[in-house]
């Protein structure tokens, strides 16, 4: 059996060996598809021959992953190498960033992009994604949030296993899967202030209820890895966490693959004050449950010795060489160790046109329509010019957005908003373009001509936003306006009194409120991906009508954040948006976000009956029936995401003011109406009380139903044990 097979593998492994296989570096070799030219100090193919590398972070071709896979074959024991890299949104086919996909509320199309994803990837040689990124995140200003699914714990954590379930296709072992990685493990998005790599302290509470639950559920699915987290948490770094590592994942949830630390961040215990040394580093982390060192190169180094000394165990060592070697296993590369090194796959899914089509049209399905005034949108087919006017408009690398895996034919591939516009505009409508501004910088020289264009044109897109590169890590903002003189630029075209339409460029929740209130049309199109232009000219044309909902909460300022909806009530409540009056609200702004969670518009509209509950009192371990009416009010066929929260009106410790319990994304033609249908069951009731028992209390649940998290169509339930 494997596991026969594994034990006599670490009989024959010296301690330098397993110590290597626990190892991770990152390749050094750039060209791509050429052969392997070492560009560092280090010789890594030699360390590779010796058997003392386990793993290389982005070597991306088939050629190269074969030829690196000939030298782990020259090795004493012939371990084969492990393939990582970061396929974050997408690989050759780029889709939406995360939190773009996460606005689309579809489950299916998350699950199809990571299933492409993985085909792409795989065929070029790789085996294992550092993805999903599940942590949750209230801080807009954290640059990472544009990498995971938005603020709300239970739409992370369906998004996380649609994520897992989709790069797993029918399961590791076959071609055109990749082993996973939860990460950042754990609470990484609750950095204070939202500063990338900054603390955490929370309570044990705070942390089950909000920040696990994604990566419980991911554990309980099988995923393949888990990556430490680079902050710590409460005093402790997340890289030598016990209570996070042994108690919780591999004790209470029993999770059986291993744990990779985040680039560097071992050895980075030495500054956060938690470790004397690099040696001391490797002994904390590893006697603490991380399994793999990436790039901090301490166990490589200090493991033997720490063994011989007596500081590890063997037997902890002996279980991270173990839980890697069975990801070998899995994957079939001791069978096969150049499987996934596959010329002719790779040239398959290069350019891969179903998948293309497939990008643009969840592309178009992540767009969030905010703001419609006077329905300027969809543009008329009657219009004779069309002025297309930002620093964003004719970018086309930008569109991948960003932790994308760069290729050289980038810039040809990526269609801009200007050509996917040019192409779907009918011949009769003339397309003006100016650039308008740069994305930084105070130069307001390209100002007159973007005014001019302006002016000769019925209606004006303007494509403003954060440069593409300021959300991903270590992108963190103290500022959420747009970037550079771009607001002056919107002014100064708004001074036309043409009719504008706002396309809002970012990765993440900006802050825009002088556009919402002057501009009639605002559409958030975060970074689309590689067909960005072809889905943004679907959405502005009406092929498709936009469905997005945010899925998180968009704050009025930076002041304000954290904003989100599933917060306490409070001993004093603000009572309306503009109540101040010793209630927890600011004196200088109204309460409440610019835009909330769930919220978008569509091209029509949607009415909801009131809720109809199977009972108004129930007893004991049963369910109860929760169903509304949906009808599309308009002249358009529409998607709408119906959406569930329940109010625990009071319970042993503080409740939210509401929570997300359900979703579900419904298609309805002009006049049609559709019964949806919910089930609550006292499991969706529980909580973690402050001793950490998982129950729910007797009483009074407010149930809502609506198309986004303000809804006012309650009903309520008392509900006894
Ligand atoms: O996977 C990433 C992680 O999310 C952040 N630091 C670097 C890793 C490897 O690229």
């Amino acid at each position: 059996t494997t596991e026969q097979r594994i034990e006599q593998l670490l009989v024959q492994m010296t301690p330098e060996e397993k110590a290597g296989q626990l190892s991770q570096l990152n390749s050094d070799w750039e060209d791509l598809t050429g052969p392997i030219v070492q560009k560092g100090k280090e010789d890594k193919v030699a360390l590779i021959r010796e058997g003392r590398l386990g793993s290389v972070l982005n070597v991306r071709s088939a050629a190269q992953t074969r030829m690196l896979q000939e030298h782990a074959m020259q090795s004493r024991l012939k371990i084969p190498l492990l393939f990582a890299q970061d396929v974050i949104h997408g690989f050759r086919t780029t889709f939406p960033v995360n939190l773009g996909q996460a606005a689309s509320w579809d489950l299916a199309l998350i699950e199809r992009s990571e299933r492409i994803a993985a085909t792409e990837a795989a065929a070029y040689g790789i085996h294992w994604t550092f993805a999903p990124m599940i942590d949750i995140s209230r801080d807009a200003r954290w640059g990472r949030v544009m990498e995971g699914s938005g603020e709300d714990t239970f739409l992370g954590t369906e998004i996380a296993k649609a994520r897992i379930r989709g790069f797993h296709g029918k399961g590791i072992g076959h071609t055109d899967a990749l082993l996973t990685t939860a990460k950042h493990y754990a609470a990484y998005g609750a950095a204070v202030g939202g500063r990338d790599y900054n603390s955490v302290d929370m309570s044990l509470r705070e942390l089950h209820q909000v920040y696990l639950p994604p990566f419980k559920a991911a554990a309980a699915m099988g995923v393949s890895t888990f990556m430490n987290a680079f902050n710590d948490l409460s005093g402790i770094p997340a890289s030598a966490h016990p209570y996070l590592l042994r108690e919780v994942l591999k004790k209470d949830w029993g999770f059986k693959g291993f744990v990779v630390s985040d680039w560097g961040s071992i050895g980075e215990m030495i500054n956060h004050g938690y470790a004397a040394n690099g040696k001391d580093a490797a002994q904390k982390a590893l006697n603490a449950g991380t399994d793999m060192d990436m790039e901090s190169r301490v166990y490589a180094q200090y493991l033997p010795e720490l063994l011989k000394e007596g500081k590890i165990s063997q037997k902890d060592l002996d279980d991270a060489v173990r839980r890697v070697l069975r990801m070998k296993f899995a994957l079939g590369l001791f069978e096969d160790p150049y499987r996934f090194s596959d010329l002719s796959r790779e040239k398959k899914y290069t350019n891969h046109k179903e998948h293309l089509e497939f990008s643009r049209e969840f592309g178009s399905k992540s767009m969030v329509l905010l703001k419609n005034k006077g329905n300027l949108l969809p543009l008329s087919k009657e219009l004779k010019n069309v002025a297309l006017i930002g620093p964003f408009a004719k970018e086309t690398v930008a569109n991948h957005g960003f932790w994308s895996v760069p290729f050289k034919d980038d810039k040809d591939r990526i269609v801009s908003q200007y050509e996917g516009l040019k192409n779907a505009l009918p011949k009769s409508t003339k397309l003006l373009y100016a650039k308008g501004a740069e994305v930084e910088g105070t130069d307001t020289s390209l100002f007159a001509e973007a005014v001019k264009a302006a002016e000769a044109a019925d209606v004006v897109v303007l494509s403003l936003g954060e440069g593409h590169a300021m959300s991903g890590e270590a992108k963190s903002r103290s500022m959420l306006e747009f970037t550079g003189v771009q607001q002056q630029l919107l002014e100064a075209v708004h001074q036309t009194g043409k009719p504008i339409v706002l396309l809002i460029n970012a990765g993440r929740p900006l802050v825009f409120n002088w556009a919402s209130e002057h501009v009639d049309a605002i559409v958030y199109s975060w970074w689309l991906g590689t067909e960005a232009g072809n889905s943004i000219a679907d959405v502005l044309l009406g092929k498709v009508n936009p469905s997005g909902k945010l899925p998180m909460s968009f704050p009025r300022s930076v002041g304000q954040v954290p904003v989100y909806y599933n917060h306490y009530n409070t001993g004093r409540p603000a009572s309306s948006p503009t109540n101040r009056n010793y209630v927890s609200a600011y004196i200088d702004l109204d309460n409440g976000p610019a835009y909330p969670f769930g919220y978008g518009l569509s091209y029509t509209t949607f009415s909801y009956t009131p809720i109809t509950l199977s009972a108004t009192t129930l007893k004991g371990n049963t369910s109860l029936r929760v169903s509304v009416k949906v009808t599309n009010t308009g002249k358009t066929a529409g998607e709408e995401v119906v959406q569930l929260y329940i109010r625990d009106l009071v319970g042993r410790v503080v409740r939210p003011v509401r929570e997300l319990k359900g979703f579900e994304k419904v298609h309805l033609n002009p006049s049609q109406t559709k019964e949806i249908v919910f089930t609550i069951t006292p499991e969706m009731l529980s909580f973690y009380d402050d001793q950490l028992v998982w129950d729910w209390d007797a009483g009074e649940f407010e149930i809502m139903v609506g198309g986004d998290s303000t809804t006012q169509n309650k009903a309520k339930i008392t509900w006894e044990k």
